[in-house]
Order: structure tokens, then C-alpha cells, then sequence
């Protein structure tokens, strides 16, 4: 399928997630058969303030392609300003987030809160649109709470600006990441709107993929189900978990990137988010975890990695 002016053999992205979705995740995933990426959230004011830690969330290595980058702000002006930029800087789409049910963020009226201001989430994607050539996609929930379902309402007027494809988690705001999204959204907003519908919350199974297929779904975002466990795009293309082996490469590989995007301080810190969901499921994954967690150096984190015991595979579940 056609997104964002890609070819698309499965339609499987990686979800933008703030904290993690950095070029090492990105490249792992990518290996595994990820074919879309997203940059972590960009703050558009960040952007054209020169933000030394907004900028980085740009930095990727040539092989990490391609990527869309996603901003918040509620500055028409200042989004299309920041869009040029990622489109000056080779990208492949921008995506707009009015989906980030974080307080900070929300506080100030971006991400999820744009659904409770129409007029000004249609002013944001207008103005994005109108300023870049590049596709330009909305990621959003299903409302603010329970009793303001309005994605549908959203979606007719963001497609009025001409954004190339929607993206919905379908939890409400409130709901943060609590319960059952519900997915039987994905049909009713697939049939309001005529541009592709991108599925999104708790996807991490090859069946996953076939009910929301069913429901209409055009492509598949993976967000937590990856975090550690980059192999999950391989499963959901019908291949085969990781062995014990692989996983202790696949964890030195991801230290190493980590380093050299962080420097090794911060990457022995930052690695531990990640830790627990590499050895999940097999034997001595909770000793390994505690020791993992209390590493005092990338050194010490690298040699707890190398001598996670060899074959034979030892998964006792997943
Ligand atoms: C830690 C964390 C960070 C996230 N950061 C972003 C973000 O930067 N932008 C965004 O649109 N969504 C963000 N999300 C939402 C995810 O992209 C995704 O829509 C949501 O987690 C549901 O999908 P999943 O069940 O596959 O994780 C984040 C979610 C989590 C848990």
C-alpha cells in the first residue's frame, strides 16, 4: 500500500515513542521489518529556538530511512515554520501530534487537547500542509474522555486541509494507557474519511493485524510490543521468536548505538528501559533484570550482557 508516498509491503511502523523511538530502536526495528519510522515528539518551538536536546531528536544515521518526524505545538505559525525545516532536512512526512495525554504537554494546550479545539487543530494542519510538499499526517485518540468521543468529528476536518493520513489510538485522553483501546473505532472513522487510517494501541500480533484489517485498517503501528523487543516486527510477518543468543547480540548491538548517540553514560542509564524487554520469557530474566538495573557503569552493563549464559535457547515463555 501507498503511505506518505512510500511503497509498503505489510504496512508495519514503529510507533513515535518519546524516551525510546531514538535511531537505535529505529535502526533495530528496521532490520526486523519496520518499513516506517517516526521520530520521538518534536517541540516546534524547540526546533526553531535551536534546542541543543530538540535538534538531537533529528540526528539519524543514513540508514535509518524512512522517517517521519512528528512536532506539538499549538502555533500554526510555528508548525509550519518547524515543517520546513524537517523537510529542508530530507524527511519523509511530518506528523502532527494531538494524541499526547501527558500533563506538561496538554497543560499548555497541545497534543491530546487539540481535540477539544477543533478550529485550532484544523488551523495547525492547514498551515503544515500549506507549507511543505512532503505528506503531512495527524496522530490522535478517540476523544478527551468517554463522554467526548469526537475523533470522526476531528478526521472531516483535518482531511479538509488535505493531511495524506490519520493516525488513531483509540483511547481517550483521560484513559492515558489504562484498559481496552477500542478498536472497532478504526472502522467507523475508515469509513467517514477517504485518506488512509493508521491503527495504533496494544498491536503485537499477527491475528491483531488481521482483526484490524478486518476493521479497515491500512497500516499497523507498533509501539511498546517493540520496546526491547525489536523482533516483533519478524513475528508479526510470520517468522520466528529470538534465541537466547540473539537477544545477548541484539542488546550489545543496541548498548554500543546508544553510546555513540549518548555517550556512555547516559546509554548504560538509558539501555535499562530496555533491558527487561529483551530477556523477557526466559530463564533467570529477573536476576538478570535486577543486576542489569543496578550497573554502575556501560562497562559493567555490557559485561552482565555478554555473559548472559549461551544456547541452547532457554525461553521458557513469551
Ligand atoms: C512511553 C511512551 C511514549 C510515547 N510517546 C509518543 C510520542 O512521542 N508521540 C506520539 O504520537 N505518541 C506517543 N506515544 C503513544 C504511542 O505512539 C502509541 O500510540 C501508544 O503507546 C499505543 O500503542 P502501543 O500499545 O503499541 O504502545 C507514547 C507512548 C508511550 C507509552
Amino acid at each position: 500500500m501507498k503511505l506518505y508516498d512510500l511503497d509498503l509491503a505489510r504496512g508495519l511502523l514503529l510507533a513515535p515513542l518519546s524516551g525510546y523511538t531514538s535511531w537505535p530502536m529505529r535502526v533495530l526495528s528496521r532490520r526486523f521489518g519496520a518499513e516506517l519510522c517516526y521520530t520521538e515528539m518534536i517541540s516546534a518551538e524547540g526546533l526553531l529556538r535551536n534546542t541543543r536536546n530538540t535538534l538531537s531528536l533529528l540526528n539519524r544515521p543514513e540508514e535509518d530511512a524512512p522517517l517521519v518526524a512528528q512536532i506539538f505545538t499549538t502555533s500554526p505559525r510555528y508548525a509550519a515554520l518547524a515543517a520546513r525545516i524537517i523537510e529542508d532536512q530530507g524527511f519523509d512526512g511530518i506528523d502532527i501530534n494531538m494524541g499526547c495525554p501527558v500533563k506538561k504537554i496538554v497543560g499548555k494546550g497541545a497534543g491530546a487537547a487539540l481535540m477539544r479545539d477543533i478550529p485550532l487543530a484544523r488551523s495547525l494542519a492547514d498551515a503544515v500542509v500549506n507549507a511543505v510538499r512532503i505528506p503531512v499526517s495527524v496522530k490522535m485518540r478517540a476523544g478527551w474522555d468517554s463522554g467526548s468521543v469526537n475523533a470522526v468529528e476531528l478526521a472531516a476536518a483535518l482531511e479538509e486541509t488535505g493531511v495524506h493520513c490519520l493516525i488513531l489510538h483509540p483511547r481517550t485522553r483521560t484513559a492515558m494507557y489504562k484498559g481496552t483501546p477500542q478498536w472497532d473505532l478504526f472502522a467507523t472513522l475508515k469509513q467517514s474519511v477517504s485518506i488512509p487510517v493508521v491503527a495504533s494501541g496494544d498491536i503485537s500480533t499477527a491475528p491483531d493485524l488481521e482483526r484490524l484489517g478486518t476493521l479497515g485498517a491500512d497500516a499497523f503501528m507498533v509501539g511498546r510490543s517493540a520496546v526491547g523487543r525489536p523482533w516483533v516486527f519478524r513475528e508479526l510477518s510470520g517468522g520466528s521468536g529470538p534465541s537466547v543468543d540473539e537477544r545477548r547480540e541484539l542488546m550489545l548491538e543496541h548498548l554500543d548505538m546508544l553510546g555513540d548517540l549518548y555517550g556512555r553514560d547516559k546509554a548504560a542509564k538509558f539501555m535499562k528501559k530496555f533491558v527487561s524487554g529483551y530477556v523477557r520469557g526466559i530463564q533467570g530474566a529477573s536476576t538478570f533484570r535486577s543486576h542489569a538495573c543496578n550497573a554502575a557503569t556501560f562497562e559493567d552493563l555490557k559485561g552482565m550482557i555478554k555473559a548472559l549464559p549461551a544456547g541452547p535457547v532457554s525461553v521458557i515463555k513469551e
